[in-house]
């Protein structure tokens, strides 16, 4: 058992600051363990949003000494115990409450995005056939926890605050996932190039960083997405063929 400083972050109002608390850490406990502790012990009106515990739910983000983080799996004993650890909510989002922020913008933005439209079944027993190498490229993308501390990290969202003008990673993530599925014929590209801000990205990298899943956020959703706008957009022999192919 050790006596740990913790500053968390409280609303008063419209405003907030870091609030200092003290509570004895013991072994196997995880950050969230320890704001749980806090809670029931002397802050019971104090918000924090989670729900599985087990880093799968996407709830629990927040920014622990300033780097975003699920709390929920993060451990105690990574952390340096001999000075305050910080915990703020996510800075991109506005706050509702104490480490509880609004993320619904996100959702509003999903809703955005044009859905899987499959092309017609290909066997004739009315199924399809797709080869496994397409199926595994996509296959990283289906692990986002929607967490958002992708979103959180990228400064087009987190310094710019383009919501509503930038989908940002996480959405990217999602609409890669569809241009890339092997059945999918719909064509995001406009929609990535207009309402989507695709250009916004320049390719910082921070989203692939934060990612508590593991996904290659940039490298392989952004950028063939990014190629693929480009080669729709702005490459000559792209653009003819295109004109030519709605005639
Ligand atoms: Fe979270 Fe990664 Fe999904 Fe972004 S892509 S929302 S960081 S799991
Ligand atoms: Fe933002 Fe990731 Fe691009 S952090 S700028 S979306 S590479
Ligand atoms: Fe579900 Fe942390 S509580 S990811």
């Amino acid at each position: 058992m050790a006596s740990v400083t913790f500053q968390i972050w409280r609303t008063h109002g419209t405003g907030g600051q870091l609030q200092e608390y003290k509570t004895e850490i013991s072994e196997g406990m995880v950050v969230l363990d320890a704001v749980h502790q806090i809670q029931a012990e002397q802050a019971n009106d104090m918000a924090v949003r989670w729900n599985c515990k087990a880093g799968k739910c996407g709830s629990c983000s927040a920014e622990i000494n300033g780097h975003p983080k699920l709390m929920c799996m993060t451990r105690m004993s990574d952390m340096p115990q001999d000075k305050p650890i910080t915990i703020h909510p996510m800075k991109a989002f506005p706050v509702i409450r104490d480490l509880v922020t609004d993320v619904s913008v996100n959702y509003r933005m999903k809703k955005k995005i044009k859905k899987f439209k499959p092309r017609p079944p290909d066997a004739p027993d009315g199924t399809w056939r797709m080869a496994q190498a397409d199926i595994d490229r996509i296959q990283e993308f289906r692990k986002c926890i929607e967490c958002f501390l992708c979103q959180d990290v990228c400064h087009v969202l987190r310094e710019h605050q383009l919501h509503e003008e930038f989908v940002g990673p996480r959405h990217m993530v999602y609409t890669a996932a569809l241009e890339m599925h092997p059945l999918d014929v719909e064509d995001r590209r406009e929609q990535l190039k207009d309402t989507g801000g695709i250009g916004f990205c320049n390719i910082t990298k921070c989203c692939t960083t934060v990612c508590p899943e593991h996904i290659t956020i940039t490298d392989n959703a952004i950028i063939p997405l990014k190629e693929r706008v480009a080669d729709r957009f702005y490459d000559p022999l792209m653009r003819l063929l295109h004109l030519f192919s709605k005639k």
